[in-house]
């Protein structure tokens, strides 16, 4: 296994976009809480730049970024701003209490995204680009200009756009692969071509910005940043719009095993990175693929009889790094209902979790109903309670009781009491099987239009008795909201689930202006 060398000119800079373009994609909508829980995360686990959201887009994305900027401890805080003055400035207003803050303003270059999102002429692009760069940099010196759709850029324009750039003031030249197009070959090439040609190049540092539509982001910005580009910017999971975006775990973990091959080296620390996904799956309820590079279920699995073997021999025989390396333990039945407080607070913070003393008090006795429920409990059941008791925190509706009567003689029928901003309200409805019912009853106390969109049941453990975790989407107005429920009880699960989701959807109703103001609208005027 490779060793890491460090010299500085090999230092890349891990730029996370896990609550701008990571939030950004349908379903995977945040709270102001669970924002700001992940930016407390990326920041211990040694990110350098936090992208933490489009403070033009809501007023709720302006507060995240504002009150991020105010808490941060080392990462560079940055906002996403477009071309307009309006939106800088917004962006510069919500930075401000950052110790280090950023403005990342971008403009599209490409010939069919000038033409029909921006119906603009190359050389009123070109203008824009001086004008928003040199009013990013009125606010701060640290400015990142992106090359919006950079990889299907004519090569001519892009180098005159990076160039104003850099003589506008930009420090960061970001040259995104925006539709997931480019292969690494190109990309690399792009990046060479880009830094020989423009005469001022030596002046910025070259980011990469790559979209999974074909497979390849997290190769296509190792590639850049074979080409010289020392940032790439990523998200936790990979998540993002469409396919996603390079995912941080990969590359990272990518550089530091194949150092040999790749001499390149960032600040993260990875033994945070399995917290960090399980966080982010968690709060975006995004559940991870079990086959998921790194932090996967099954990442470090050997299921096959000869890999058992050789593994029982020597680990290395079918491991390429140690479980142990990125923070996964190795899964230990934890507690039962005999364990106090104390074992449970010390498993927690074995788990990586910094609980408030409230939440704590919560949690130890949500635990303690679940132990009589559950003879064996995992780091995997408490992680799920503790995960719902975050996600939970700040609710406006919450279960009360729930009764369903259900089998083969119909109708089935769900009695439910919720508690709505502190009042208590009951129905009774019946459905097409109980799930049916349990959603009609919200439905009835809780009357909304939202689509369902999604319902999944997982087992969080293996065994009869093990606790169901249900994820539910629910979408209104073209935003999809997604959330988890965990018990061991499925209907119960279910009615957690569909309840978190409407949590969501009623807290961000009224809150935001409308769609319109997301990043691919075609106003940057
Ligand atoms: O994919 C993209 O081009 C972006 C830009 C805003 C950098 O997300
Ligand atoms: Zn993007």
């Amino acid at each position: 296994m490779a060793t890491q060398t460090q010299s500085d000119k090999d230092r890349v800079i891990i730029f996370d976009t896990t609550l701008r373009d990571g939030e950004q994609c349908p379903g995977a909508t945040m709270t102001h809480e669970e924002k700001l829980e992940v930016a407390e995360l990326l920041d211990d686990m040694g990110v350098d730049v936090i992208e933490a959201g489009f403070p033009i887009a809501s007023d709720g994305d302006f507060a995240a970024v504002n009150e991020i900027a105010r808490r941060a401890k080392n990462s560079v805080i940055c906002g996403l701003s477009r071309a307009s003055p309006k939106d800088i400035d917004r962006c510069a207003e919500a930075i401000k209490p950052a110790k280090r803050r950023r403005i990342h303003t971008f403009l599209s270059t490409s010939p069919v995204h000038m033409k029909w999102k921006l119906q603009k002429e190359p050389h009123e692009v070109y203008e824009m680009v001086i004008s928003q760069v040199t009013r990013a940099r009125s606010h701060t010196d640290d400015v990142e200009w992106s090359a919006e759709d950079g990889t299907r850029t004519e090569h001519d324009f892009l180098c005159r756009c990076v160039e104003a750039a850099i003589n506008a003031g930009a420090t960061t030249i970001n040259i995104p692969d925006t539709v997931g197009y480019t292969v690494p070959e190109e990309y690399m090439a792009l990046f060479k071509m880009v830094r020989e040609r423009v005469p001022n190049s030596d002046k910025a540092v070259f980011s990469v910005h790559c979209h999974d539509d074909l497979g390849m982001a997290v190769a296509n910005s190792l590639a850049g940043i074979a080409g010289g580009a020392r940032q790439i910017e990523c998200t936790i999971n990979g998540i993002g719009e469409r396919a996603g975006n390079t995912a941080l775990e990969e590359v990272v973990m990518a550089m530091q095993v194949r150092n040999d091959v790749m001499p390149y080296w960032t600040g993260i620390k990875p033994a945070m990175l399995t917290r960090a996904s399980k966080l982010v799956s968690a709060v975006t309820s995004f559940p991870v693929q079990y086959n998921k590079a790194i932090v996967g279920r099954n990442a470090f699995a050997h299921e096959s009889g000869i890999h058992q073997d050789g593994m029982l021999k020597n680990a290395q025989t079918y491991e390429i790094m140690t479980p142990e390396t990125v923070g996964v333990k190795q899964t230990s039945l934890v507690m039962g209902k005999h364990s106090g407080r104390h074992a449970f607070e010390h498993k927690l913070e074995e788990l990586g979790y910094h609980l408030a003393a409230n939440q704590l008090e919560d949690a130890f006795v949500r635990f303690k109903a679940l132990a009589d429920k559950k003879k064996q409990i995992y780091d995997e059941d408490i992680e799920a309670l503790v995960d719902e008791e975050i996600a939970t925190a700040h609710d406006r509706i919450k279960i009360i009781s729930l009764t369903v009567i259900a089998g083969t003689m119909g109708p089935q029928s769900a009695t439910l009491t919720l508690d709505i901003e502190g009042r208590h309200i009951t129905t009774q409805s019946t459905g097409n099987g109980p799930v049916d019912a349990i959603f009609n009853a919200i439905r009835a106390l809780v009357p909304h239009e939202a689509k369902l969109e999604l319902y999944q049941v997982h087992a969080v453990t293996e065994g009869t008795d093990a606790q169901a975790e249900v994820s539910v989407r629910l979408s209104e107005n073209g935003r999809a909201y997604t959330a988890k429920g965990a018990d061991p009880d499925t209907l119960v699960a279910s009615a957690k689930a569909y309840l978190g989701a409407l949590n969501k959807l009623t807290s961000k109703r009224g809150k935001e202006p409308g769609v319109e103001n997301r990043i691919h609208s075609t106003d940057v005027g």
